[in-house]
Order: C-alpha cells, then structure tokens, then sequence
C-alpha cells in the first residue's frame, strides 16, 4: 500500500513536471527531494485510503461521493471544485468517485497555485491569501457558521424548542474557521458582541504551512522554541503560554492557554446539561459519534448513544452553545489557530446560559 502510493505520487510528479515546467516555478530549485516529500505525505492522514474521510462512501449504490461531500473527500472532487478540465470553479458540479485521497495533484495544479481566495460557510469570501494555506482552508473550513445557524433559528423565542430541529454540527478538523475567526465567522457570534479577526500570530509563522509541514501535516516542535522556551518535544506545544489573562479564573496565569480553554469548555457543558434539564426538561448528554448529543436514560441518567437518541429539543439558546462547545471540541489546535476566538466563543456561550441557570459568570474573564 505503501509503495503504491509513493509510486502514485512519484508518476503524478513526473507527469506533472513534464507537461508544465514553466507553471511551476517553485520547482526549481528544489528544497526537499522528492523522496523525502512523498515519504511525508505517505504518513499523513491526506494520504490515508483507510480512513472513514475516504472509505465513508465505499459501499454506496452507486458508488460515488455526492456534490456536497465530494470537494474535500476526493481529489476528483476538489478538482472538480477549483475547476480543472472545464467545470465549473466554486462548486462541485457531478458526483466524484469514490477510490481517491489528497494526492498531490489536489495542491499542485496550476488552478491550485492561483488561488488566492476561498469562499467560507455562509457564503463570506476571504480575499488576500497565500495559495498554499488558500488550498488548506478550502476543506479545513467547516461547513457551517454563524449565519447557518441563524437561519435555522429565525425568530423562534430564545428557549422554545424549535420543532423537528437537530443539531448543527460545524464538521471536523475546522482549523481555518478558528483561525480566521470574524473574518469567516466559523463559530456562533452572539448579536451585539466583538469579535477578533484572523490569529496574527508572528509574521514567520502567520499561516498553516508555516507551523505544518504541507506534506506531513506535522508541527516541528523546534521551530517553536526559540520563541517558546518551554518547548522541547511535541507535549510541550499544550503548554505555551503568552496571554497574561487569568481568564478561568483559577490564579494560575502560568499554565498553557490550552488549559484555560479547556477549562471554559468544561464549565459549557456543565452549564448545557443544566440548561437542558432544567429549563427544557429535557436532560441532554454528549457522546462521540453522529450527531453527538443524545437524551438520557430517564431512569439511569446515562447517555443513551445511538442515531435513534440523538437529542431533538433544541431551543435557540442551547443550540447556539452546543454549537459552540462542539466547535471547539473540533479543533485540537485552535489554541495555536486562535486562542482569543475560541475563549469569547465559550464565554459567550456561558453568559448566555447564565440568564437561565446559575454560571459563575464573575469568576471568568473574557479576552
Ligand atoms: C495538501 C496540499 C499539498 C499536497 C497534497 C502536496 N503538496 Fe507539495 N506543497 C504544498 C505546499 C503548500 C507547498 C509550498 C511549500 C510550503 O509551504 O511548505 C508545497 C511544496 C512542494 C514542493 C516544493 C518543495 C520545496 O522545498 O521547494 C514540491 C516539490 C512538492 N510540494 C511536491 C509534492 C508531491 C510530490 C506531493 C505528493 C506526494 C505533494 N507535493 C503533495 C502543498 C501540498
Ligand atoms: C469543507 C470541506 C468538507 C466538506 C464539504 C465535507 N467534509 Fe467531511 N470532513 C472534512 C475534513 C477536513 C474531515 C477530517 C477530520 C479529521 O479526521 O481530522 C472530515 C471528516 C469527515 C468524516 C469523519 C468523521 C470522523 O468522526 O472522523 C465523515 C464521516 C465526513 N467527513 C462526512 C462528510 C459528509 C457526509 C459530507 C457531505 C455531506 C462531508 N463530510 C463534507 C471536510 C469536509
Ligand atoms: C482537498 C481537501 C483537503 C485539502 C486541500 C487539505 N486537507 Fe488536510 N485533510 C483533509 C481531510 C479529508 C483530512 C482527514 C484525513 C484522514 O482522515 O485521514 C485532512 C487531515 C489533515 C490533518 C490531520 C488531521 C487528522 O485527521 O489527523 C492536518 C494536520 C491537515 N489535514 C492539514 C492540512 C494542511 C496544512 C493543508 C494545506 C497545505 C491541508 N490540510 C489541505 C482534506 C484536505
Ligand atoms: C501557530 C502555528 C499554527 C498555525 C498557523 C496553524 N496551525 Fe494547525 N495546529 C497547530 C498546533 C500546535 C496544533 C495542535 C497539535 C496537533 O494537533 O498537531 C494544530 C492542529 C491542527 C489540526 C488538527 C490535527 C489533528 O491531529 O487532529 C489541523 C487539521 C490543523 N491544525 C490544520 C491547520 C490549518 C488548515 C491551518 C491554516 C488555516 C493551521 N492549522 C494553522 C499549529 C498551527
Ligand atoms: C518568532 C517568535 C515565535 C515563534 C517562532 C513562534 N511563536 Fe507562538 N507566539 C509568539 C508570540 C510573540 C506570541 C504572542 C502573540 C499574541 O498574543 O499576540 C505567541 C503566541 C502563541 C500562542 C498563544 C499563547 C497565548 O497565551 O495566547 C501559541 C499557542 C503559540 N504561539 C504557538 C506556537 C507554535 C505551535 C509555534 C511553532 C510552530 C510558535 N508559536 C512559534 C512568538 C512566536
């Protein structure tokens, strides 16, 4: 499997090379051999025929990855997308077979290399980027926001339940989303709150390919170091810490901004389950797999996992937290993507529940 994809690869490199030389000036010179950039993307999970992102489809009548799916599942999906071989740009137009993972070819094609914008969830385009970290945030950019969910909302009264309503989950790995928080408006903004823009960071390492490896995916923890002093192996990353902020409010303004965001994120589902219970009298519960809140055992209490369970009594209030809280769940880096989006998001979320159920508002800070 292994040799096959690296031979894949290879041949496409060749292929491509012959025909546009000129196209891809970054060629030459070369920095990294070919070897050792096939190798990395060998190890990455773009390149991983197994997982459920490129298997979910398999056994499908016929089977094909639908318009909707296809742009970030498939490489003929995403060529398709940028609008190679006469499609058209900005939408999936046919279904792409399935068989297919992020080849080379997805990042490395003249249409690629141009772009220079991408349109997010809600239709909010983001102009002025790099092509590299453009190609990522194509298909690391969620596939909901702020203004997906206010749609589904309306103007249904804050803890009514909106009936035949089922959770709006922002998708996986939403990486561009947190890290250009207002700009995409990826998490749920509460009307009449300020929200920061994209994560400057430090003008070296400013977007996705600066911190990962474009083949592997992988963050090189020395990069990091001279800058964060704490860093020596990967575990540290969790630990670097800047913002002098104490913004859960446990006086401990030391520890990692991983752990202050973990905090608030806790402190949300503690305030979600309370709000479900006692304000809808619905208790509601979290649980990994789709669609990840379900309704508990009226005897046990336990969570009741299973499509069948999922929890079907959203009011606008706990839809916007849950929203919120999952958001976060999914990205593992927004503490380096956008640690200040991520910790107004969840504060918001709590300050919104704290009109109905008891959250110790006072003890938080919001950035
Ligand atoms: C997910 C997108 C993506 C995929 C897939 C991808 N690349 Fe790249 N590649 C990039 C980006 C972005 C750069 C620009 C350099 C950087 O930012 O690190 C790059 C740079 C390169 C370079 C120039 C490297 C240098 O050091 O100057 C080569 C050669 C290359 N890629 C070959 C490949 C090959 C071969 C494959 C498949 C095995 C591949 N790429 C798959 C995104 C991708
Ligand atoms: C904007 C890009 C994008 C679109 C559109 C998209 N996905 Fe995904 N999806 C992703 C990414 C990125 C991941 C990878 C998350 C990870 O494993 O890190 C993912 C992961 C998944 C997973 C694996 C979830 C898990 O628990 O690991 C499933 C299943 C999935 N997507 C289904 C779908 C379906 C069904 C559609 C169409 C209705 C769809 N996706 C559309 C980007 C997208
Ligand atoms: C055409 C869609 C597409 C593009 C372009 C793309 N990705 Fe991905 N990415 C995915 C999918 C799908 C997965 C999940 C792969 C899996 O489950 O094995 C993923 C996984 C990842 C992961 C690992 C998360 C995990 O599942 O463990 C990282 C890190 C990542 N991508 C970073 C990047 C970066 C950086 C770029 C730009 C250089 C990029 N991606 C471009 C679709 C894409
Ligand atoms: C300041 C450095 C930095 C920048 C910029 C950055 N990331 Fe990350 N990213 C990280 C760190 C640190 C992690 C958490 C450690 C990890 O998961 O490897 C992470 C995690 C991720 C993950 C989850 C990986 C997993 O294992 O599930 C994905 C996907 C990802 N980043 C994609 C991106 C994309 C796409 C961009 C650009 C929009 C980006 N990142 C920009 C540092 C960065
Ligand atoms: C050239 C110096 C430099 C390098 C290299 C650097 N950083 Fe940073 N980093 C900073 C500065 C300065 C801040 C504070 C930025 C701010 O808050 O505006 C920061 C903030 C952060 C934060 C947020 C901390 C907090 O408390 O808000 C994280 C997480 C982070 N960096 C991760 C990384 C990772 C991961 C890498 C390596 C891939 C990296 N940084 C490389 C200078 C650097």
């Amino acid at each position: 499997m292994k040799w096959a994809k690296i031979i894949i690869g290879v041949v496409i490199l060749a292929m491509l090379l012959a025909v546009g030389q000129t196209t891809f000036s970054f060629f030459s010179p070369p920095g990294e051999s070919l070897d050792t950039i096939a190798a990395k993307w060998t190890q990455s999970g773009h390149s991983d025929r197994t997982s459920i992102s490129f298997t979910y489809w398999d056994d499908d009548e016929p089977p094909v990855i639908p318009e909707n799916c296809a742009k970030c599942h498939s490489l003929y999906g995403y060529l398709d997308y940028l609008g190679l071989d006469g499609r058209t740009p900005g939408q999936v137009d046919e279904p792409a077979p399935v068989g297919s993972v992020i080849y080379c070819y997805a990042c490395h094609s003249q249409a690629a290399h141009a772009l220079d914008s991408v349109v997010f969830p809600g239709n909010t385009e983001v102009t002025g980027l790099e092509w590299g970290e453009a190609n990522c945030m194509n298909c690391h950019m969620g596939r909901q926001s702020t203004a997906t969910v206010n749609d589904a909302i309306g103007n249904v009264g804050d803890d009514d339940v909106m009936e035949g309503q089922g959770f709006i989950n922002v998708h996986y790995a939403v990486a561009a989303a947190t890290q250009l928080g207002s700009e995409a408006a990826g998490g749920y903004q509460y009307a009449g709150k300020e929200y920061v823009g994209r994560y400057p960071h430090v003008p070296d390492y400013a977007t996705c390919t600066d911190c990962h490896d474009a083949h592997s995916g992988q963050i090189t923890p020395a990069d990091c170091a001279p800058c964060h002093a704490n860093v020596v192996a990967y575990d540290d990353l969790y630990d670097i810490r800047e913002l002098p902020t104490d913004h859960d409010g446990d006086g401990d303004t030391q520890k990692g901004i991983y752990y202050e965001i973990q905090a608030l994120h806790a402190a949300l589902y503690d305030a979600i389950e309370a709000y479900a219970a006692d304000v809808l009298g619905e208790p509601i519960g979290y649980a990994y797999g789709f669609p990840y809140w379900f309704v508990r055992d009226p005897e046990t209490g336990e969570v009741l996992p299973g499509f069948p369970n999922r929890y079907m009594s959203w009011s606008p209030r706990l839809l916007r937290a849950a929203y919120n809280y999952q958001f976060v769940n999914k990205d593992p880096g927004a503490f380096s993507h956008n640690p200040e989006y991520a910790l107004q998001l969840l504060y918001d979320s709590l300050e919104d529940l704290a009109a109905r159920v008891p959250v110790a508002m006072e003890q938080y800070t919001r950035p």
